[in-house]
């Protein structure tokens, strides 16, 4: 068989080790991986893929990054990239894995759905796609937000300051909160459990009169500006795909502004951004990554398409594209509940 693979969408640690898995799979059983460049712009465009060697697997389990290299591209552009996809898969391949996160396991179930042998993994770095526990690169982003918490906390300690962080984290919280919690934040703002500026205020002020000088607060990229006093901009940048670029938003300057404004804190802001995204995955990370890379060569192996490894507990199960491509898995209320038991 030909079996393409592509990641597409935002990067996240763990993608090398998932095409890894998927590629060692198949070629121990004769089959042939052809890697896409650039996620679904390789086949909207010119049919960019090429069969990869083995060799160019090795050593890769370890290494951030996609070495496919990925895009977020606009398949309902005026040329029509849907049918350009559904025809070079039909002209190229025997088989798709599409690498990526809701939006591109939206496209997978759309191509899936007319007939086209597609199967997913579910990767994005927020965590949040339905119907499985788990993400690739969510292990290395949140040991990142912990990391950083930790060092923000002795400087924070040392100057009695409030120090907001801004993590990722586009539509739910789930950086900021599992970060926040391994990292002991003081208050974690995620957009599934809106607060006002007067709350996140009257928190800090608690704490200080509690002696507690300094604070660490967790923003994700995406809280509601309007929740807490801010307008929201018509003229952001676009991240190619229709969404706006939520990190020109500055939702965590916005906030640390209000805390200056109120007075008696003296604040700072750090923005994790890409930092978030970057670098080698963790050993859960490639532990994932390559299980559900495998587990994706087992689907097409075994002839099952329109299907998407997915984790539940310790365990991969297969589920239907259909039951991953629409909506968010949300932060639930008992673990942002704990989180809070701590602020
Ligand atoms: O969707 C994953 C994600 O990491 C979001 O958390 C973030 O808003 C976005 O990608 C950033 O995308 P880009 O790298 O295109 O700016």
């Amino acid at each position: 068989m030909r079996i393409g693979v592509l990641t597409a969408g935002g990067d996240a640690p763990g993608l090398n080790a998932a095409i890894r898995g998927l590629g060692q799979m198949a070629f121990r059983d004769g089959h042939e991986l052809i890697g896409i460049t650039n996620g679904w712009a390789g086949l909207a465009t010119d049919f960019a893929g090429r069969p990869l060697a083995p060799a160019e697997l090795i050593g890769v389990v370890g290494q951030g990054g996609t070495l496919l290299g990925t895009a977020r591209y606009d398949l309902d552009n005026p040329a029509g990239g849907r049918d350009r996809v559904l025809e070079a898969i039909d002209q190229n391949l025997d088989a798709l894995v599409a690498i990526g996160g809701d939006g591109t396991q939206r496209i997978s179930h759309w191509l899936a759905e007319r007939g086209a042998p597609v199967v997913g993994v579910p990767k994005t770095l927020d965590n949040d796609l339905l119907g499985t526990d788990y993400c690739i690169g969510f292990d290395t982003a949140i040991s990142i937000v912990a990391e950083s918490l930790d060092r923000l906390y002795t400087t924070a300690a040392s100057h009695h300051r409030v120090m907001v962080v801004e993590t990722m984290g586009r539509a739910t919280g789930w950086v900021a909160a599992m970060g926040g919690l391994a990292g002991g934040a003081d208050l974690i703002v995620i957009p599934e459990f809106p607060m006002t500026m007067d709350e996140i205020i009257a928190h800090l002020v608690k704490r200080r009169s509690s002696k507690n000088a300094f604070s660490i607060v967790v923003v994700a990229e995406g809280i509601n500006l309007e929740t807490i006093g801010g307008v929201e901009s018509g003229q952001l940048s676009s991240e190619g795909i229709g969404g706006v670029r939520l990190a020109t938003r500055g939702v965590g300057q916005f906030v640390a502004s209000k805390i200056d404004e109120h007075g008696g804190f003296e604040v700072r802001t750090t923005v994790l951004g890409h930092l978030q995204r970057g670098g080698s995955p963790t050993a859960y990370d490639r532990i994932w990554a390559t299980r559900v890379g495998a587990a994706a060569y087992e689907a097409v192996r075994a002839g099952k398409f329109g299907m998407i490894p997915v984790v539940h507990g310790s365990e991969v199960d297969l589920a239907p594209l259909s039951s991953v491509a629409h909506g968010q898995r949300r932060v639930p209320r008992e673990l942002y509940e704990l989180c809070a038991a701590f602020f």
